[in-house]
């Protein structure tokens, strides 16, 4: 792929679906740096994920995840990057990514994300629900907006590896 945008992969997707650990068994294969939105927003601000949402609500959390979004793909260099499960909420996070990024969306099953999200920290929007009714309330909701960033829909497997392999064919098929 002749395209700047194949310089930087991106992992879209909800909460359980496995973005970060996938992503950075995918940076490791191509030789990478491996990047994690929800990880940056941390950093920068020197707090949890779970603190942020309290003192400054899901809006607050939303403006620091665009920040961080807009630092981490516009660096001058390779990159895969693991984006937070709402970041496709906004328009503009969408087009930022669509226009720096090759977008990959780890489209999990509700039993998969149930699996894969026992451990809340940095995961209020879960605190204190049924697990499961708000993860499919969610997906019905933000579905649309992962294929409509992606450039290609992986469905994960139980072995990471297989998720992997499927992840770097499409990539080097694009
Ligand atoms: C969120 C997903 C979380 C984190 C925050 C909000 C969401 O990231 O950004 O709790 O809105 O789906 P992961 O998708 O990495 O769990």
């Amino acid at each position: 792929m002749g395209d700047p945008r194949s310089e930087k992969i991106v992992l879209v997707g909800p909460m359980g679906s496995g973005k970060s650990s996938v992503g950075k068994l995918v940076a490791r294969q191509l030789g990478k740096p491996f990047y994690d939105s929800d990880n940056e927003v941390e950093k920068t601000t020197g707090v949890s994920i779970d603190w942020i949402f309290e003192k400054e609500g899901e809006e607050g959390f939303r403006e620091r995840e665009s920040e961080a979004l807009q630092r981490l793909i516009l660096q001058d260099q390779p990159l895969v990057l693991s984006v937070g499960g709402g970041s496709v909420l906004r328009e503009s996070n969408r087009a930022l990514l669509k226009q720096h990024g090759w977008v990959v969306y780890l489209n999990a099953n509700i039993n998969q994300q149930v699996r894969n999200t026992g451990y809340l920290s940095s995961r209020p929007l879960l605190a204190g629900k049924d697990r499961r009714t708000e993860l499919k309330r969610l997906l019905q909701e933000r579905d649309p907006l992962y294929r409509a960033v992606a450039d290609c829909v992986i469905i994960p497997s139980k072995r990471k590896a297989s998720t992997v392999q499927c992840i770097l064919e499409a990539y080097r098929a694009a």
